[in-house]
Order: structure tokens, then C-alpha cells, then sequence
């Protein structure tokens, strides 16, 4: 069994439909409301765990109303939470996110996710060792991030850094990645190019592999030489929340498969994600994902 040590936030998602964006000082009356569990690195865990790997996660929660019910949420998928903290007079992360026409606008507040550090990864040098793949994102401190990185490199377990959301990290630290996973935005950021720069461009510029994630225009990959694209798969969008996470967590199942296949599998995945409404409700199971590639090659 493929097994995975994701190093990242956990958040509860406040989740709002509505007809449209409202403007800055603006009253709308919005569709639907719900909460529902998220955060980039539980994310992540829950769509490996359901891909079918062991999945272990490093992560903190508060102490507040929201803390022990996204843990036990990660435990009910198979995720085991030995390594999640809790952190005292402090409140779990929240992302209030506003939904409309298959697009988000999301404001993340970190609470605990800003008190994982590097000891907490520390602790967990053994798990990580014993990993076959190590996921980090940056909804956590960067020298969290960096500690990841750091300690996964010496035990010489493949780490993929998903970049999101967009900072800039010294290229030092990329070299440490086997893989990063940005889209094209956070691409530029992190290597403080411009946005505008072909992501081509961008992509040979890394000091690493990348794997771009270009939403509806599926994904573009390059180890060395010319970037390569794989086309995505054509769904009806219904939120596109956690579709990236799914992209990540599947990447890192279906790696021990070769790169192409692992994008292939990635990219059906995160189509198969945003039919649903919240960043995990559509996240598929291994056999969901063999359907769809099988429907696709006929
Ligand atoms: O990537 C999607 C996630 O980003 C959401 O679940 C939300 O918690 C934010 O962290
Ligand atoms: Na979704």
C-alpha cells in the first residue's frame, strides 16, 4: 500500500452560494449556506485516503467547536490523525468561501494551522522516513514548509510542494521538492516572475520539476526538456473548491505509476471533484477514477 505523509492546514469551510460576487459594501441575499470540512492539507489527505493509500497526517486544530470534529472528519476517512495537535486558546482555521457560477473567492484565517511548526514536523521524522511520497501546501508557516522539505530530502522521500496559496520561496528550497504543483499564478509568484510571462516560460525556468495545473485546460509537466501537456476531461463545474487538493493528493497516490500516468489519473480526478458542491464531497474512490478513464480511451 502506497504510504503518504501530507504536512498541512485543516480548515472548516464556510461555505456561501450565490447569484454572483457581492461589491464592496454591498448586501446580497445568497442561495445556500453550508460548513463543511477543508483546509488545502486535509484536503489532500482525504482524496489519497479515498484513492486508497495510508495516509498520515501532520497538521493542528484549535481548541474551539470546530477543532475535534474536522479531526474525527479525517479519521472517518481512513487518515490517521496521531500526529494532529491541538492547540490551546486558539481557533481552528476557517475559510469563509463564496461560491457562484462554478467559481470561489475564498479568505482563509490560519488560527492553529499558524502554530504547526517545524518541531511538529520534527516529531515525525520516522513517519516521514517510512513515506513513499510527502505532500506540503503553504496555508502553514513557511519554515514549517521549509522543515518538510529539509527532512524529507535527507531521508530521501520524494516531497511535493503544492505552492498554493501564492508566495514566493528562495529557489533553494524548490531544489529540495521532487515535484511542485502551482498553477500558473502561483508559478510566477513563487519564482517572482512576472504573471504575464508565458507559463512555458515560467515552467523552464523552475529549478525543478513542475507539474502546472491549468483548471479546464488540464495540466502541463516537465522534468527536463520541452513542457508536456495532458488534456483535462470535459465535466459540468459546480464548485471548483478542492479541485487542486484532489489533484495533489491523487499525483501523489498514483506516482509509483510514472509521471504520465500519475497527471492522467490527477487530472481525471479533479475533474471528477467539481461536479460537486464543497472541496471534498466530490472527491472520487480509486474505482470512480478507472471509470472515467475507461470511458474517456473508448
Ligand atoms: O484548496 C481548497 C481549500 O482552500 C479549502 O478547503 C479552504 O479551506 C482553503 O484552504
Ligand atoms: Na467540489
Amino acid at each position: 500500500m502506497t504510504r503518504i505523509v501530507v504536512v498541512g492546514s485543516i480548515n472548516m469551510d464556510l461555505v456561501t452560494v450565490a447569484q454572483r460576487f457581492p461589491a464592496p459594501g454591498e448586501t446580497l441575499l445568497g442561495e445556500r449556506f453550508l460548513s463543511v470540512h477543508g483546509g488545502k492539507g486535509g484536503n489532500q489527505a482525504v482524496a489519497a485516503a479515498r484513492l486508497g493509500a495510508e495516509v498520515h497526517m501532520i497538521g493542528a486544530i484549535g481548541d474551539d467547536n470546530f477543532g475535534q470534529p474536522l479531526c474525527d472528519a479525517l479519521a472517518e476517512e481512513g487518515v490517521h490523525v496521531e500526529h494532529i495537535a491541538r492547540i490551546e486558546h486558539c481557533s481552528s482555521g476557517t475559510a469563509s468561501i463564496t461560491v457562484s457560477g462554478g467559481e470561489n473567492q475564498i479568505i482563509v484565517v490560519p488560527g492553529a494551522n499558524a502554530q504547526l511548526t517545524p518541531s511538529h514536523v520534527l516529531k515525525a521524522k520516522e513517519l516521514i522516513a517510512q513515506a513513499d511520497a510527502v505532500l506540503v501546501q503553504m496555508e502553514i508557516p513557511l519554515e514549517t514548509v521549509e522543515a518538510t522539505l529539509r527532512v524529507a530530502h535527507q531521508q530521501h522521500v520524494p516531497v511535493i510542494l503544492n505552492p498554493a496559496p501564492a508566495q514566493r520561496l528562495p529557489p533553494e528550497w524548490l531544489q529540495l521538492a521532487r515535484y511542485i504543483t502551482p498553477n500558473q499564478h502561483e508559478l510566477a509568484t513563487l519564482l517572482g516572475a512576472d504573471p504575464s510571462e508565458d507559463f512555458r516560460t515560467l515552467m523552464r525556468r523552475a529549478p525543478c520539476p513542475v507539474v502546472l495545473t491549468r483548471g479546464a485546460e488540464g495540466a502541463w509537466l516537465r522534468e527536463r526538456g520541452e513542457p508536456q501537456h495532458q488534456p483535462s476531461f470535459g465535466v459540468k463545474v459546480v464548485d471548483s473548491t478542492g479541485a487542486g487538493d484532489t489533484f495533489n493528493g491523487a499525483f501523489a497516490v498514483f506516482l509509483h505509476e510514472g509521471l504520465d500516468v500519475a497527471v492522467r489519473k490527477a487530472c481525471a480526478a479533479a475533474a471528477l471533484s467539481v461536479t460537486q458542491l464543497g472541496a471534498r464531497a466530490g472527491m472520487p474512490y480509486r474505482a470512480d477514477v478507472e471509470a472515467l478513464l475507461a470511458r474517456q480511451s473508448t
